[in-house]
């Protein structure tokens, strides 16, 4: 496995690759790499010939309060995971390296980033498509695989490259859970036992709307009032959104549309902000 920290270093690199008639399959995340980035890697190598996992804390997607100084950095630690899972080719710059001195290109996308999480984070998309438009540009994949849990985010990413011609398939894999219904997050870790016993209302939340859909029930105000139901009922938890939308597009839905419809939640659970999601 190679680690490259240098943006002329990586593109020369993808650029020797595709001359070798290699499908690039890219994974791009921010590191402390849990099981779910690693079944996001395994994805990507049934996907592609050649796994690039690039790590990079990105600073533009964390908003003035958000706690960009104190995310977890584990280079040694991710760089024996990607080792140990068959990566190829780890991409890990410095903020320097990808936005040097000076830097002042910026994307935004203007539909599917604006409810849900780009209510309450309202430049987060916007750093998100940037930092992944210069990785698709650095490394140019013939695929990049995302998590299901960021819904929102896979589907702005997925608007981003469908609008700007981006030669790269988005491939969507599903949330990784733990035994107790929690999605894995890096954000778990700051989850007392306590709180972790509070935040599974979300995933019990999902499970039992989608167990009413299976009833027969599809109007969006009864499956959305028993979530927040759920959810209320435990102390540390507050509600900043439960909706249904359309997985595409984000836009709130009147009824559920099979294979369609999420049911979209977040909360925080004390000073921990988590989200979650499934389709119904
Ligand atoms: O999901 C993440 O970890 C990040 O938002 C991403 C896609 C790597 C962009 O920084």
């Amino acid at each position: 496995m190679q680690t490259i920290t240098s943006v002329t270093e990586m593109q020369t690199r993808a650029e020797n690759l595709r001359g070798e008639g290699r499908r690039v399959a890219l994974v791009p995340t921010m590191g402390a790499l849990h099981d779910g980035h690693l079944s996001l890697i395994r994805l990507a190598a049934e996907r592609g010939d050649t796994v690039v996992v690039s790590i990079f804390v990105n600073p533009a997607q964390f908003g003035p309060n958000e706690d960009f100084a104190h995310y977890p950095r584990e280079l040694d630690a991710d760089l024996k995971k990607c080792e140990a899972a068959g990566v190829s080719v780890v991409f890990a710059p410095s903020s320097e390296e990808m936005y040097p001195k000076g830097y002042s290109t910026y994307l935004a996308e203007e539909a599917v980033a604006r409810p849900l999480e780009g209510v309450s984070r309202p430049a987060h998309f916007r750093g998100v498509i940037t930092v992944v438009a210069k990785l698709f540009n650095i490394i140019r994949p013939a695929v990049a695989v995302f998590g299901q849990k960021d819904a929102q985010q896979v589907a702005v990413i997925k608007k981003m490259a469908r609008d700007l011609h981006l030669p790269v398939e988005i491939v969507t894999a599903p949330t990784l859970r733990d035994a107790d219904g929690l999605a894995l997050s890096s954000r778990n870790r700051h989850l007392t036992p306590a709180q972790r016993q509070d935040a599974l209302s979300l995933s019990q939340a999902l499970r039992r709307a989608q167990a009413m859909v299976a009833q027969g029930e599809h109007r969006t105000d009864r499956l959305v009032a028993e979530a927040t139901h759920i959810l209320s009922q435990h102390r540390r938890v507050r509600v900043i959104y439960a909706a249904l939308v359309d997985r595409e597009t984000m836009e709130a839905v009147r009824e559920v549309r099979a294979g369609r419809t999420l049911l979209v939640l977040a909360a925080w659970v004390d000073e921990v902000r988590l989200i979650d999601n499934e389709i119904l």
